[in-house]
């Protein structure tokens, strides 16, 4: 999984999560350490989840997915996880016996990032959202995590050629397994999907939420995205199971997702119970 860290340079946090005293999983952004999480796990440590079973996952913990399937967590709850939501949505496509039943992603780049934000300037200081598909949508580009979720709307078919992370795991690019991955990934029980305006990393914020530009960056709503309504790995199906939850928040910046508990309150609380 030493490729998984690879993908995750970016600053979003996402709890994998197992249900009713199941262990809770959560994994922080490249950014964070499980210190900054300790709020969150006062929160959840108030609707009866031991301690115990709260992980605050270090960078090279969470790259070690195999150990966390088989010993920690015995039969009741097999959970996976990674660095950021992306990488831990990736895991619940590509594995067969996963047993994580909510997974809550805060304020994770689901639909892809195309925006000039701190960290793209810390990563890349001479380019502009504009040009960076010269460089995310080459093979040595794609080695380096942004790029795998760069979705540049004025060259949608070089990301669809190119993206070897994010087109792939939505089936927008055909892949021999994408039925197996679909399969895979709706064994969750539910889908929750935080994010807000005000978040000012992800770009556009509702890509948290699977939304994303079109041609004219102009967002569309994730019910009218091709990915949803092909159904292209699942994001359908759940909503027609009613296993799909948005949980939008105003006024919560990127890095206070996981402190803030009028957002544990309102948008996790009720998944971890
Ligand atoms: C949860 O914890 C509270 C406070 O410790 C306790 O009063 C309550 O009975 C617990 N609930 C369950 C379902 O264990
Ligand atoms: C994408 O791939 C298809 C099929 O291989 C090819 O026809 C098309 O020209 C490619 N587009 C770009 C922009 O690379
Ligand atoms: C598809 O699954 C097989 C078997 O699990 C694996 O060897 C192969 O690499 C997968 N293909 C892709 C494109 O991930
Ligand atoms: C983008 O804007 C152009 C010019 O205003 C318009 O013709 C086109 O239909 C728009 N595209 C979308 C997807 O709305
Ligand atoms: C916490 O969230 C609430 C509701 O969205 C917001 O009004 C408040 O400003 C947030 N606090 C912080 C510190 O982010």
């Amino acid at each position: 999984m030493k490729g998984a860290c690879v993908w995750s340079l970016v600053a979003v946090c996402v709890l994998c999560v197992c249900v009713a005293y199941k262990p809770v999983i959560i994994i922080h952004g490249l950014f964070d350490t499980s210190a900054d999480f300790i709020n969150l796990h006062r929160f959840i440590n108030l609707v009866n989840h031991s301690s115990d079973n709260i992980i605050m996952c270090l960078l090279l913990l969470l790259c070690v997915t195999k150990s966390i399937k088989s010993a920690r967590f015995g039969l009741h709850c097999k959970c996976t996880f990674s660095i950021c939501g992306l990488v831990c949505r990736g895991i619940l496509s590509t594995l067969p016996d996963h047993n994580v039943h909510s997974f809550i992603s805060l304020s994770s780049p689901q639909a892809g990032q195309y925006g000039d934000t701190d960290y793209l300037k810390y990563l890349f200081p001479q380019f502009v959202k504009s040009n960076l598909y010269h460089v995310c949508y080459t093979a040595v580009g794609q080695k380096i995590s942004i790029c795998n979720y760069w979705n540049d709307p004025h060259h949608r078919d070089m990301y669809i050629n190119s993206s070897d992370y994010l087109a792939l795991l939505n089936n927008e690019r055909a892949n021999p397994n994408s039925t197996a991955w679909k399969q895979n990934f709706l064994r969750i029980k539910k889908l929750v999907l935080i994010g807000g305006a005000d978040d000012g990393v992800i770009t556009p914020w509702q890509s948290s939420q699977f939304g994303f530009y079109d041609e004219n960056e102009t967002v569309v709503e994730m019910k009218n995205q091709k990915v949803f309504l092909m159904d292209f790995f699942g994001l359908k199906t759940l909503y027609a199971r009613g296993d799909l939850i948005l949980c939008s928040m105003a006024g919560v910046a990127h890095v206070f997702w996981h402190s803030n508990e009028t957002v544990y309150k309102t948008c996790i609380e009720k998944w971890l119970t």
